[in-house]
């Protein structure tokens, strides 16, 4: 089966520094996995980990001046080195983007309807009023109660959860083939952020579309995802269905990030943190990136682990635990 994103070696390096001192951020460093059709695909790991940097490599909004080496495919069309123009006739058309804050995507002077109307006609040949019937018809299926009456409204006569809902509507307007949602329900309490992972869940069973669902928050992965790829400081170290992350964690950060959740420890006040610091991503650091804070490394370390399959697994790590949760 063709993969709708797949991923080879990506690697993307922020050029940084002082004059006389220039460095490279490496935001990103060799990440591969691919992401099927009708798959949600979830993303996970600390802040600063490079989850957006990925998802902004992938859409090609990152500057210019970013170093951006190995592959991405979406649809099996590659999309590093893509010209601006192809880039632009990608984005929203095979490829779709949701942000944390809707209000970053939307235009706050402008009608909602008219903006998922625009993002039709950007890449469909339908007249005014086909585009209009169709961005009603997705307005609905994203579960907006009288969308005609919306259809006029301002961004800021809706609430945090209807705009969420426009924009998806307006990233599924050309039915992409991946469908990117970055953090799309932090900014949300927990009853819409069920209600917009659910309709994420649902649409993609409807459009069969494949999601890479961003989010530092483990609950978020245990309620739609199918496979999960753990991120730290930039480096993929675990993809797994999700029933297997949860019940079977491998790499020594996985079971930390595990054993770190909210109501992990019971009966403990203290908060669970990971002893150490993320490494300086603008240092030349070798070999695995969770070395220094990982209880469980030895010389090998100061090599990059090769990702191996265990089970249903894969998990780049030299000194793989084994048995339960540490
Ligand atoms: N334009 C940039 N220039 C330099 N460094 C950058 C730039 N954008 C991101 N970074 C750095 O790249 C690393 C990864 O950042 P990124 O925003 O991708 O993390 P994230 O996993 O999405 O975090 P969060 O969960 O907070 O959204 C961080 O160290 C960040 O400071
Ligand atoms: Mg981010």
């Amino acid at each position: 089966m063709t993969a709708s994103l797949a991923l080879d070696g990506l690697s993307v390096g922020f050029p940084t520094g002082a004059l006389g001192d220039p460095r490279i951020v490496s935001a990103v460093d060799g990440v591969s996995f691919t992401v099927a059709s009708g798959e949600i695909f979830g993303l996970v790991g600390e802040s600063g980990c490079g989850k957006s940097t990925l998802a902004n490599a992938i859409m090609g909004l990152l500057p210019t001046s970013t170093i951006i080496t190995g592959s991405a495919r979406v649809h099996d069309a590659e999309v590093i080195g893509l010209s601006d123009a192809a880039l632009r006739q990608m984005r929203g058309n095979t490829a779709a983007m949701v942000f944390q804050d809707a209000s970053t995507s939307l235009d706050p002077t402008w009608p909602v309807g008219d903006q998922i109307a625009e993002t039709i006609r950007a890449h469909q040949s339908v007249t005014r009023s086909e585009a209009k019937e169709k961005a009603l018809a997705l307005m609905t299926e994203v579960g907006l109660t009288d969308p005609s009456e919306r259809y006029g409204d301002a961004p800021h006569r809706l609430s945090g959860g209807m705009r969420q809902r426009i924009v998806i509507a307006a990233a599924l307007a050309n039915n992409p083939k991946l469908l990117i949602a970055d953090e799309p329900t932090t900014a949300l309490d927990v009853t819409l952020q069920a209600q917009i992972l659910q309709l994420i869940d649902r649409l993609r069973v409807a459009h069969n579309t494949a999601v890479l669902l961003i989010t530092h928050d483990l609950g978020v992965i245990a309620q739609v995802c199918d496979r999960v790829g753990v991120m730290y400081a930039g480096q993929l170290v675990e993809v797994a269905p999700v029933a297997e992350l949860f019940a079977n964690p491998r790499h020594p950060y996985t079971r930390a990030l595990l054993a770190a959740r909210p109501g992990a420890q019971s009966g403990a006040e203290r908060l669970a943190v990971i002893p150490g610091q993320v490494p300086d991503l603008s240092e030349e650091i070798a070999g695995c990136r969770f070395a220094s804070r990982c209880p469980r490394r030895i010389d090998a370390c100061a090599v990059t682990p090769a990702r191996v399959s265990l089970g249903d697994s894969e998990v780049a790590c030299w000194n793989l635990p084994t048995g339960g949760t540490e």
